[in-house]
């Protein structure tokens, strides 16, 4: 395997950045992933858009050219032969001695690296589809940045994991569902509408969750964009979740208790199977 890290393509195993890397010290970054397919990086322009904002909100420089970025992803993904899969990348501060301000005149760092999948897999998860738990939210209110400081996801996943279940969601006090440790959180009502929370705050505005709307247009399908609650989505037709690593997959369980008949929604499978009709 191949990855590139500040301006070198090198062997994974030998792919380092510095100790005093203001991602690895302060989780100072943010990063992107992007689903390979057939050879094609599905939705990069709004990807790139999300990096843009996440990387203006906290004042990180570009570390290539936005029209730079695109060949670095394409020659990773080449170069470890990846038709289905997904590509990761990485920007941080870049490297200084510890210090929490903002230090003068670093460079950001960047590390771009792809991995392959198998599609058949993926397609025999949804077919049987996925549990997800809930757990309290507890992580800081700018989640709509797309930042490397993940560990209440890690946490809540790694409990997910403990009880059987493939995602945990972050439910607010008053039992609002907030979205997945690494996903956004749909529901499916009795009347076939698609319920999803708004992206203005409290979750990350997920690619996959863009596009999705765009593919439940063209199959005729309704769409709120509402909050709901965890006693809802146990109640509702349907439950899936959405990434870029799962596309929609289907919810069956939340908390141990099935969802309608304990087997995947059909309008979950027909919005996941039309996906890459509508992706670009
Ligand atoms: N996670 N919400 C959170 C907290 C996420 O981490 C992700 C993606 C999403 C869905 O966004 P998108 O559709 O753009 O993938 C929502 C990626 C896949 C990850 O961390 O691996």
């Amino acid at each position: 395997r191949i990855a590139y890290v500040n301006g070198r393509y090198v062997a994974h195993a030998d792919a380092f950045v510095h100790i005093e890397d203001r991602g690895y010290q302060f989780a100072d970054g943010v990063y992107e992933v992007c689903e390979v397919a057939r050879g094609f990086i599905v939705d990069m322009p709004r990807h790139l858009g999300r990096l843009n904002r996440s990387l203006t909100e906290l004042s990180i420089d570009w570390p290539v050219t936005r029209g730079v970025l695109p060949i670095i992803m394409r020659e990773v993904v080449r170069r470890n032969h990846v038709t289905d899969g997904l590509v990761y990348l990485q920007v941080t501060r870049g490297v200084a001695s510890r210090d929490f301000v903002f230090p003068a005149g670093t460079k950001p760092s960047l590390v771009v690296t792809a991995r392959k999948a198998d599609p058949a897999a993926a397609e025999k998860r949804a077919e049987s589809g996925i549990k997800v738990i809930t757990v309290l939210e507890n992580r800081w209110d700018r989640v709509d940045i797309k930042s490397v400081g993940l560990l209440p996801n890690v946490l809540a996943k790694q409990k997910a994991k403990e009880a059987g279940a493939q995602e945990a969601w972050f439910v607010d006090a008053d039992g609002t569902v907030k979205e997945g440790g690494s996903s956004n959180a749909w529901i499916i009502t009795r009347d076939g509408v698609l319920v999803t929370r708004p992206a203005e705050h409290g979750i990350l505005r997920g690619i996959t969750r863009t596009t999705l709307f765009e593919v439940a247009a063209k199959l005729g399908l309704k769409i709120e964009e509402r909050g709901f609650s965890v006693a809802e989505a146990k109640a509702a037709r349907e439950v899936f979740i959405s990434s870029a690593t799962t596309i929609a997959m289907p919810i069956v369980a939340i908390d141990g208790a099935p969802v309608a008949n304990g087997h995947p929604g059909s309008i979950t499978l027909s919005l996941r199977h039309a996906f890459f009709d509508v992706a670009e």
